[in-house]
């Protein structure tokens, strides 16, 4: 069994805005790194990246020798993921990932630390994070489960365009300085106006409300859970945005809504409309929290809850998320770190 008092940790997907984000959170973690190598494909094999004022060379993924490493936190899309997190796992190497693939495999925990860290113990090589929209979204439901009980819930998102990553951020600039759209992502332009996610399912839904609706299900353990969604991608940089109506089984008053949010780790509440005092994108931009506001009753429906919920879709929607995966279990099962049962032998 490997035991150490520090990590050795491999980024696959290191030059991406995910990557970049990951060194930037530990950066400020109290993990202990012994050894930490970047990654990425044989294009940006060679290039440096500062961590800790050092340059670090990033490699070829496809040199990559796993077992040199105890943790590879993977953003490198779901290939790359589908590819590589199985030869990691059989070097004895724990993956924390931020691609989709995995996401609902059943032997792969899907975790948001606030909401369901216990399900990081049952791992077998692999932990996925899930998808932007839906970590800020169960973070804001998970405390209205726990003591209202949800009966249904409606979300609209109101997607910044880094969730595509740099070549999302790239349209938007290139849109703006030149006025003409770009043929990336959606054929559409999205300076200046709103896109939908490629609608794939043959029930009219697009991938992203798939995800945001079974993804929710799982970690919320509610696989029956009613849940719908309507997902746009909107010209703002950072920061994702959702519409949240609930309906609750129990009654509750927005006081206690609110107390039960309060107690709640990983979540500030804005919410005085009438001074402008709500969440927007550009406020919590770099910052590790989920923000809530507009919190009010639907006064179309008996119990009825609408909030506005806003995070940071690189930071606590990606890379934070993954990096509190990884020090709670350092904190409190490390040996869950250097030794499992492996779900690839
Ligand atoms: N952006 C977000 O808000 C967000 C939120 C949650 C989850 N995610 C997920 O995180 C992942 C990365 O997103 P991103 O926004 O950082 O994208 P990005 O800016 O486009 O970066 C992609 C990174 O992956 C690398 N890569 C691509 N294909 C690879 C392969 N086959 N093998 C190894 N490396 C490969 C790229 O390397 P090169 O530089 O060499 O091309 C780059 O480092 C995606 O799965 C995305 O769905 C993103």
């Amino acid at each position: 069994m490997k035991k150490s008092e520090t990590l050795r940790i491999a980024i696959v997907g290191a030059t991406g805005l995910v990557g970049r984000t990951f060194l930037k959170v530990l950066e400020n973690s109290f993990i202990p790194i012994a050894k930490l190598d970047l990654f990425a494909t044989s294009r940006s094999a060679g290039t440096s990246i500062v961590f800790k004022n050092k340059e670090l060379i990033v490699q070829d993924i496809k040199n990559i020798n796993f077992a040199n490493y105890d943790v590879a936190l993977f953003s490198a899309g779901k290939d790359a993921s589908k590819e590589f997190a199985p030869l990691a796992v059989k070097n004895g190497t724990l993956v924390i990932d931020n691609g989709s693939y995995w996401r609902m495999h059943p032997q792969v925990p899907l975790v948001v630390p606030e909401v369901n860290f216990e399900d990081a113990f049952k791992h077998k090589g692999i932990i996925a994070n899930p998808n932007c929209s839906t970590i800020q979204l169960v973070v804001a439901l998970k405390p209205i489960e726990n003591k209202f009980k949800i009966r249904k819930v409606e979300v609209s998102t109101y997607q910044a365009i880094s969730g595509a990553g740099q070549k999302g951020i790239n349209k938007l600039l290139k849109e703006i300085e030149t006025g003409v759209p770009v043929d990336t992502l959606s054929k559409h332009p999205i300076a200046y106006n709103i896109n939908f996610h490629t609608i794939q399912s043959k029930f009219g839904f697009s991938e992203e409300e798939i995800k945001i609706i079974n993804e929710t299900r799982k970690i919320l353990h509610r696989k029956n859970l009613k849940i719908s969604a309507t997902c746009v991608r909107i010209p703002v940089l950072v920061g994702h945005s959702e519409a949240v109506s609930v309906i609750t089984k129990n009654e509750f008053s927005l006081e206690e809504v609110e107390e039960v949010w309060r107690q709640s780790p990983g979540i500030i509440i804005v919410d005085d409309p009438q001074n402008e005092e709500y969440p927007t994108p550009k406020m919590v931009e770099g910052t590790d929290s989920v923000h809530i506001g507009r919190i009010r009753r639907n006064p179309a429906e008996k119990n009825g809850l609408m909030f506005w919920v806003v995070a940071d879709n690189v930071r606590k929607g990606a890379a934070t998320n993954a990096i509190q995966i990884l020090e709670h279990l350092w904190k409190v099962a490390p040996e869950r770190i250097f030794s499992f049962q492996k779900m690839f032998k």
